[in-house]
Formats: C-alpha cells, structure tokens, sequence
C-alpha cells in the first residue's frame, strides 16, 4: 500500500519571517494521514530544517546539482542538501525545463545525482498546453522518463517520487480534470511495469498542477494518485493542511 505524500513546492517565495510563520502554522496543525513535505528555497532550508527537527515533515530542496562537487557556481550539491537534512529534491520542475532550459538530460543528471547522494528526487514530467492540445501528452511524458531510465535505469525508481504536472495547470486554476490526471498517471505505473512491476507499484506518483482544498479530495481519490505536489497552496498553513486533510 503506497502511503500518501504532500508536498509543497515554496517556489521563489516567502521571507525569514514569513517562512518561520508557515512552518509554524503546519506545525500546530493537523495533517491526518498524509505524509508532508516542504521544499523552501535553499537559502530557508538550514533554518527550516531546524524547526523539523520534532517532527515527521520531510525537507526537499527545489533542484539538485548534476555534479558531486567542484566550479559550478550558483548549483548546491546532493551532499550539501543531505547535510542540511533534506530527504527529498526536486528535478525536472517545468520552471527549471522552460524558464532555464533544463533539458530531459539534464534532469537526469541530476536525478541520477540525488540517488547516489540518497535523497529521494521528485521526478516533474508533464505536456505543455500545445502538446495538450496536440494530444501528445503520453509520448511527451515517456520521453521525459526514458531519459531517466537511460541513465539510471529502473532501479533508480526504486527510490523516488514522480510529479506529473501538466505545464498548462501549474499556477493558473486550471486543473486537470480527476480522469485526465488518473490516464497519465495510470500511464506512468504501466510504463515502468514494462521494466519492473515491483517498483511500479510501489512508486508514488503525485499530481502538481493549482491543486487546492477543493479540488483535492476527488483527484487523491483516483487509484493512481498518491498525494500532491503543491505550489501556491502550500503558502498558506490551512490552505496545506486541508489538501493533506483530503487524503
Ligand atoms: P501550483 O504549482 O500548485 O501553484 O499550480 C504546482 C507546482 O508548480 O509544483
């Protein structure tokens, strides 16, 4: 049985005040079943990660750098993320692919890197809102896990997470209707049941995309969903919690 992750993507947001608030809220609140996760931007994750101490929230970082260490100014390293108490990292976010131009490559780079440095990487896929339209969103999809199956192969699955975050509903109330989310995400576990059944099933594969406290309820509740990758809900402690709330 795959238990049920939440986690909120911080983004570019929040100050040293505003972020001790937020933890704070999640802290006093409750969150029923869910296992929780919060990715602050890098420069929080010292300070966050200390508030956690005494409890069951898991730390990620937003990205992870494809090498180990060396002149590769402005990336943080798996290391470094691990020592700062990170569980999880983030890759592929599809404002890393468009915004930075990130390539499928390139994120299994650093997919490949968070697994060897023990960090569990948060694998972003999705179509854009043409390839939506184009009704490619399968093959885009596939495409972005099988540069991450070249590099690591399956057994790099075996501990991680996969997003699947159609571009078109990140950030814009446009959400992905509970059918359409539970297809691709149906599609995924296939896919990698073609290389390992084991690890398919037990794989969580989260939905992203302007989930929130309505919405949520009906998407968790489809067969292949297994929790949430929140951004702008997870700003607010209340808004976080009654998505965790609706697992
Ligand atoms: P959103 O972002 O919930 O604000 O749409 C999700 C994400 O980008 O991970």
């Amino acid at each position: 049985m795959r238990s049920s992750l939440i986690a909120g993507n911080w983004k570019m947001n929040g100050s040293l005040q505003s972020v001790v608030e937020l933890i704070d809220g999640i802290k006093d609140g409750d969150a029923g079943q869910a296992e929780l996760a919060v990715c602050p931007p890098s420069v929080f994750l010292m300070k966050v990660g200390g508030m956690l101490d005494d409890t069951d929230i898991a730390l990620g970082a937003q990205n992870v750098c494809n090498h180990d260490v060396g002149a590769y100014t402005g990336e943080i390293s798996a290391a470094m993320l691990t020592e700062c108490g990170c569980r999880y990292a983030i890759v592929g976010h599809s404002e890393r692919r468009s915004l930075y131009l990130e390539s499928d490559e390139l994120v299994a780079a650093r997919f490949a890197m968070a697994v060897s440095a023990g960090l569990t990487p948060i694998l972003c896929v999705g179509e854009t809102l043409y390839e939506h339209e184009q009704g490619v969103t399968e093959a885009v999809v596939a495409k972005q896990i099988d540069a991450v199956l070249e590099n690591c192969g399956i057994a790099g699955f075996a501990q991680a997470v996969i997003a699947y975050e159609p571009v078109w509903a990140i950030g814009t109330g446009l959400v992905a209707s509970p059918e359409l989310a539970q297809s691709v995400h149906h599609f995924i576990r296939g896919k990698l049941a073609a290389s390992d059944g084991e690890i398919a099933q037990q794989i969580r594969i989260l939905y992203g995309g302007s989930m929130n406290s309505s919405n949520a309820a009906d998407l968790l509740s489809q067969a292949d969903i297994d929790g949430g990758l929140i951004g702008g809900a997870s700003l607010k402690a209340d808004d976080f919690l009654a998505i965790a709330q609706s697992v």
